[in-house]
């Protein structure tokens, strides 16, 4: 039988968080498989990855739809259709509504480039940098109705240097989504995420690191 959890990923660009995803559930042992990923962007470089992986994929345009209801009820049906027990949105670019987080309620989660509840939103990294803040990082969290809340699960830690740009701070913390997404998923299949007053809690967590990973690590 096979028990691993089944993931829907969610993408509207490069692909990268996604890339991260896959390379960790071709492990062995790795407690979840990704059983659809679904694009909001025709021809992005993402589906390319996901088809290489040999992963279903399914392009929804947001374009193709009268509103943002009819475009969900098609993403629900596909991700319903394939089973999908948590979805991931990963560099997903659209508000989603009330009642799709509802039907998704502790089952979809999102990666965010800053250390949130700062910087939330776009233009994360040029705002961090002005604000003058000597660290900025990532989150993984469920997704709650308002824009990048909801209960964090980890986070990454990352210098900003005097001389970043935007562009050289956002790659030096997508580094570090790359490890924390598939840590997030991981802890969630092996069923250690609980969530209660609206944080998480992790169960049989020796240490610390496993669930805020710091520059060195
Ligand atoms: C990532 O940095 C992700 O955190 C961010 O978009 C990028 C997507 O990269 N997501 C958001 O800003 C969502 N609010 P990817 O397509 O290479 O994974």
């Amino acid at each position: 039988m096979n028990s691993k959890l089944k993931l829907g990923v969610i993408i509207s660009g490069k692909g990268s968080n996604l890339k991260s995803l896959i390379e960790a559930t071709q492990k062995n042992n790795f407690p979840a498989e990704i059983v659809i990923v679904i694009a909001n962007v025709p021809n992005i470089a993402g589906i390319e990855i996901a088809e290489e992986a040999s992963l279903p994929v399914c392009t929804i345009n947001h374009n193709d739809f009268n509103n943002r209801e009819l475009f969900e009820k098609e993403i629900h049906a596909v991700l319903t259709n394939a089973r999908v027990e948590l979805v991931c949105l990963a560099g997903f670019m659209r508000i989603l509504t009330d009642h799709f987080i509802q039907l998704w309620l502790n089952k979809i989660i999102n990666i965010h480039p800053s250390l949130l509840p700062s910087f939330k939103g776009l233009k994360t990294h040029e705002r961090a940098i002005k604000s003058g803040a000597k660290f900025s990082g990532c989150t993984v969290h469920f997704v709650r109705p308002e824009m990048d809340s909801g209960p964090i699960i980890i986070q990454a830690v990352v210098p900003i240097n005097q001389k970043d740009t935007p562009a050289t701070l956002a790659n030096r913390i997508l580094i570090a989504e790359h490890k924390i997404y598939p840590r997030a998923v991981k802890l969630i299949a092996s069923k250690r995420v609980f969530i209660k007053n609206n944080r998480v809690s992790v169960k049989d967590s020796s240490s610390t690191n496993e669930i805020l990973i710091n520059p060195n690590s």
